[in-house]
């Protein structure tokens, strides 16, 4: 057995801190990641396939700083910030990985010719650095993708306020889309026992997100009985956001592509659901300057009022609609541009209706774990649709970037197959099998 897979097994078997430290870390391992030299590949084209630049091969084990661990990811899942590395858009990350090489230190380690990319996991603790005091081996975690450091006084109000705050997987190297990461012990949330590892591992990015954007101190904070228009209801971040919504007391008005996705949002119980593909919005579709009345109509014909929030990261597209109908007073709350960075729209909707936008990123560890503390309350659960093997990242990748998919999309790293990582069998069958794979029927 090779080395990389000893040390898997073990830690996929539950084994003790002891067992795993006995067992030699190995040299190299298994990845997902994109090649320096390959950027520019697409230059001219207008299908970017992603699977042209994702490869799956082996990569050195980078050494360990001292505020770090090496955790087996046993599941990672795929994030839009991939589908981006992967088309070396708006930038190329390696540009990120030699920026944040130049700090010097433990950075330069990251500026390497390939990246390794994945910003969402779970797995075991297989090694901690010695400055490490929280966290042991055999821990079964979550990652957090924010990656913050923690001498920056930047940090201490909130950790996303810091100017050295950065996207692990995305703009670091070593992220989860491999069969192990290096992660700094900030990144560390105890894993929800009664999820699968796939499970547990597709939650943080897209649900601490949508928390921050509606439920914590920095967002929108919504308030019980606020209208909460959500775009892309079953996507990524939508499928939380619903979710979210719903259990602060607020009544999401769920915007989906098809009749399929409407029965979805329907069983996580969302009343209010606008097909857009239902819409007679014209050959510009959402980005005509009308459109923001048609799709204010149908809100106020569905709700009767406006949204006092708009839960935005679509960008271009929609964001003059989303201006429109957010009601006097209301919030437009945007953390992306999909479908294009540059945005229009009718700025006399914005100041004469004193309504605000607030740019939203990421979350801080607090957000997170608190985030995290809704699924272990079986408050919150997975939107895992799909399941692929570490070798499939490329496909996987593909399904998120032509939207061929819903909620969160998985690739397994170290889990052998489905259905493993599971401590508390109790709780699961309390909550029921229904719940938890509402995005998978
Ligand atoms: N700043 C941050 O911290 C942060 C964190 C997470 C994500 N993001 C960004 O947020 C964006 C979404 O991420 P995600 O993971 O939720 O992506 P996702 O899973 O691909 O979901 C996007 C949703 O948008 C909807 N959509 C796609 N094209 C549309 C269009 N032209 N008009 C209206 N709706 C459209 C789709 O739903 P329907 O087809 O059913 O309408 C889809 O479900 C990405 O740009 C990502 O980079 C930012």
């Amino acid at each position: 057995m090779a080395q990389s897979d000893a040390l898997l097994q073990a830690a996929r078997e539950g084994a003790g801190e002891r067992e795993l430290l006995d067992i030699d870390l190995p040299a190299r391992f298994r990845a997902a990641f994109t090649r320096k030299e390959e950027v520019g590949i697409f230059e001219g084209e207008t299908d970017k396939d992603v699977r042209r630049s994702l490869h799956v091969g082996e990569v050195d084990m980078p050494e360990l700083a001292p505020d770090e661990c090496v955790v087996a990811v046993m599941s990672a899942a795929i994030n839009f910030n991939t589908v981006w590395s992967a088309i070396f858009e708006p930038m190329p990350t390696f540009a990120f990985l030699e920026r944040f090489g130049r700090r010097g230190w433990n950075a330069s380690r990251h500026d390497l010719p390939y990246h390794i990319l994945g910003s969402d996991g779970a797995g075991v603790v297989v090694r901690t650095g010695a400055g490490v005091k929280n966290w042991k081996v055999g821990d079964r975690v979550v990652l957090s993708p924010s990656y913050v450091d923690e001498e920056d006084h930047g940090s201490y109000d909130d950790g996303m306020m810091s100017e050295t705050q950065l996207a692990w997987g995305f703009e670091t190297n070593f992220g989860s889309l491999g069969e192990y990461c290096i992660v700094k012990a900030n990144q560390l949330i105890h894993k929800p026992k009664h999820l699968t590892w796939e499970e547990a591992g597709s939650n943080t990015l897209c649900a601490a997100t949508a928390y921050r954007m509606l439920v914590g101190s920095h967002g929108a904070r919504m308030k019980q009985g606020d209208i909460v228009l959500i775009w892309g209801a079953t996507g990524g971040l939508g499928s939380y956001a619903t979710q979210l919504v719903k259990n602060g007391g607020g009544i999401p008005v769920a915007v989906v592509s098809s009749e399929a996705k409407a029965d979805i949002v329907r069983a996580q119980g969302c009343e209010h659901i606008i097909n857009r593909n239902a819409l007679d919005l014209g050959e510009q579709g959402l980005r005509h300057p009308k459109a923001g009345r048609v799709l204010g109509e149908a809100i106020r014909r569905l709700v009767g009022e406006d949204p006092g929030i708009t839960f935005e990261y679509l960008g271009r597209e929609t964001f003059g609609a989303s201006v429109y109908v957010t009601k006097r007073g209301g919030k437009i709350v945007t953390c992306g541009s999909s479908t294009g960075f540059r945005h229009e729209y009718d700025n006399r909707y914005l100041w004469m209706r004193l309504k605000s936008i607030i740019g939203s990123h990421g979350f801080n560890y607090h957000e997170a774990v608190q985030t995290n503390r809704l699924f272990s309350l079986g408050m919150l659960h997975p939107t895992l649709s799909k399941v692929f093997p570490l070798e499939g990242a490329g496909d996987a990748t593909r399904a998120v970037q032509t939207n061929a998919h819903i909620g969160k999309v998985a690739v397994l790293c170290g889990a052998t197959a489905e259905g493993q990582g599971v401590d508390d069998p109790e709780m699961r069958e309390r909550i029921g099998e229904e719940k938890l794979n509402l995005y998978r029927r």
